[in-house]
């Protein structure tokens, strides 16, 4: 017999079970589910029949999306409320949903925040709670459940964001942990592919959410040629995850956007960014 099989036998019936087999309950995990991007893509989801455990710090927010995709017909999707910008509040996540017999099948790293200033201006905390929440509890979280990911030939969607294409003057934290993201995920995406895993980085451009509000961003501060609602985003980003594409980026001038940094030179591109963040600093 083989060593990684365990021969079962009940009564008449027998047969084999290998040590991986779980009967813990697949789901979907969404992080950041509370509002924006990550509300639509529970949307998404839900219709398309996943069941879904939605995690973000603001339980109300959870509770009412859940009432709301109960009240459409679907299967309430469970609440977990957690910050993940701290290693315990990731913890917590995990532990709940291991207590709640349920493993997930596909992570849906959605949650992060970025904030508009001078690196020298901003506060250094929260300069660091970006990485925190953008890139360690994306990685930890992703680390975590590959193993499940990769049993259940499920998959990754990552949350970045077309900024992870360009170094960002004026949101150069921010800038640096979406482009983290991306290559994170491409590579990825290169080393399961054979197991039939699907991992994929949605990069938006700008979308209106909170998000700008928590950046300290003006709404026109991106050029509104680029904008994208929050349900478009999630339903392109849904169906290109489940078409197993690498990345995904809705909106041709955002994919225009996406192109330009790496056929022209670097020096011009930052150029560019930079005179377009001065600007925008003497406007105030
Ligand atoms: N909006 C854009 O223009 C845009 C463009 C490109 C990419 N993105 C990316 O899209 C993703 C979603 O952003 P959004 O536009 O939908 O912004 P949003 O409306 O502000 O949503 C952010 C989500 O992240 C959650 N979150 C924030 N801090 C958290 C923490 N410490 N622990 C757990 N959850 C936390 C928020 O929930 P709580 O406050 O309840 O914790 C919220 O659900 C982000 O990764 C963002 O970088 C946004």
């Amino acid at each position: 017999m083989s060593s990684s099989l365990q021969y079962v036998a009940r009564s008449r019936i027998h047969y084999y079970m290998s040590p991986q087999s779980s009967t813990l309950q697949p789901i979907c995990l969404i992080t950041g589910a509370s509002s924006g991007i990550g509300a639509a893509l529970a949307h998404e989801f839900m219709n398309h029949g996943h069941e879904l455990v939605l995690t973000a710090r603001r339980a109300p927010e959870l509770n009412a999306l859940a009432d709301a995709l109960a009240a459409k017909g679907h299967a309430r999707p469970r609440v977990i409320a957690a910050d993940l910008e701290t290693a315990e509040g990731v913890e917590r996540l995990a532990t709940a949903l291991q207590e709640a017999g349920l493993e997930v099948s596909i992570l849906v790293n959605n949650a992060g925040f970025g904030l508009l200033g001078d690196v020298a201006q901003l506060d250094r905390g929260q300069q660091l709670a970006i990485v925190d929440l953008n890139n360690r509890a994306l990685t930890d979280l992703t680390l975590r459940f590959i193993p499940s990911v990769t049993r259940h030939k499920g998959g990754i969607l990552n949350v970045a964001s077309i900024a992870g294409f360009m170094p960002g003057p004026g949101m150069a934290v921010y800038h640096a942990s979406k482009a983290y993201v991306v290559s994170l995920t491409e590579a990825l995406h290169e080393e399961l592919k054979a197991e039939g895993v699907k991992i994929c980085a949605l990069c938006p451009g700008p979308v209106p959410t909170e998000f700008n509000d928590r950046a300290g961003m003006p709404d026109d501060y991106l050029p509104q040629v680029l904008a994208r609602s929050a349900s478009r985003v999630a339903r392109e980003g849904y169906e290109g995850f489940m078409t197993g594409h690498r990345i995904v980026v809705p909106g041709g001038p955002n994919r225009i956007a996406t192109l330009l940094p790496r056929l022209l030179p670097r020096g011009l591109v930052l150029a560019y960014l930079n005179w377009r963040w001065s600007k925008a600093r003497r406007r105030g």
